[in-house]
């Protein structure tokens, strides 16, 4: 087997649908990721795409959504093939040692706040977390994130399951001490406000192309601070994302140039 760029084959052991479009692949072993890194993952001859991580221990969970060629390629893998991980990369969550901790994911995005609420599990930490889904369909780890935090509050955006509408309705802004987001970006960009708003910390986790994920090729770059998601994110403070003026409503395509966030997905 090739190894390139220091990629290393990680050995699946489960691979399982959570929603009609997003598969839970757990791989043997630890990528060494801090809550809120990502990694580079690789299937040879098809590509390479970077993932959050929902849970690093002695088996490192992934929550994949078939979206193109690469993710669709991890959705083929089946238990005892391999998938060729680098990294981990970026910077993550400041974790916490105590307080209230709130917790805004949408769809997938919940992989790295899982990862979190994991890590702060034998601390005095205590956790809310808001998790907003499409449908009823589309809601995963409702169990999971019941075992993890003190409070869960789902809801589905047609009222299918849970309360109806925009998670970011629901956040109680005012009674903890730190906010952690990650999913849809406009989901991000309300929390973010919100918070800032009130004098909260918050840290949202940003999704670019990236392509190097070490600095180097400026496709994961943000206008006009030039902070490179791969890099010096994907978790940022939420001042300092307001301050640019691509969160919320820019990305960079595949050639570079900068494009409406909407025409992302
Ligand atoms: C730091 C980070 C963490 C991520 N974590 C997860 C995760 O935990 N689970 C998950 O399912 N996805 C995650 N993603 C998004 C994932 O990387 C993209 O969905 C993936 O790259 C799509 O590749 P593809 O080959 O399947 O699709 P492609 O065939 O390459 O593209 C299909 C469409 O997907 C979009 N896209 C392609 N590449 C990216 C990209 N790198 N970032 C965002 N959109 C892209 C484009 O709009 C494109 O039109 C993360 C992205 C980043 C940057
Ligand atoms: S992906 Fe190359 S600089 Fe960020």
């Amino acid at each position: 087997m090739p190894s390139s760029q220091g990629h290393k084959p990680m050995r699946v052991l489960i691979s399982e649908p959570l929603t009609p479009r997003v598969r839970r692949i757990v791989l043997e072993g630890s990528v060494g990721a801090a809550p809120g890194q990502y990694i580079m993952a690789w299937v040879p001859k098809v590509g390479e795409i970077p993932l959050g991580v929902a849970m690093d221990g002695r088996e490192t969970w992934l929550l994949v959504a078939k979206v193109g060629k690469v993710s669709s390629a991890i959705h083929s893998l089946t238990k005892g093939d391999y998938l060729w991980v680098r990294g981990p990369y970026g910077k993550g969550f400041t974790v916490p040692s105590e307080g209230k901790v709130a917790l805004v994911g949408g769809g997938y995005g919940i992989a790295p706040l899982i990862h979190l609420a994991h890590s702060l599990r034998e601390s005095d930490v205590k956790i809310r977390f808001y998790a907003g889904f499409r449908t009823r369909e589309e809601v995963m780890l409702e169990g999971l994130l019941q075992d993890l935090s003190d409070k869960v509050i789902i809801s589905t955006d047609d009222g299918s399951y849970g309360l109806k509408g925009l998670v970011t309705d629901y956040v109680n802004y005012e009674w903890p001490n730190f906010i952690f987001t990650a999913g849809p970006e406009l989901m991000m960009v309300r929390v973010v406000n919100e918070a800032a708003r009130r004098g909260k910390e918050v840290e949202a986790s940003l999704e670019r192309l990236i392509r190097c994920a070490v600095g180097i090729c400026g496709a994961c770059a943000l206008d006009p601070l030039g902070l490179l998601v791969c890099r010096d994110g994907p978790v940022f403070n939420g001042r300092l994302l307001l301050r640019t003026k691509d969160f919320g409503k820019y990305w960079k395509d595949f050639y570079g140039r900068k494009v409406p966030l909407s025409t992302k997905r």
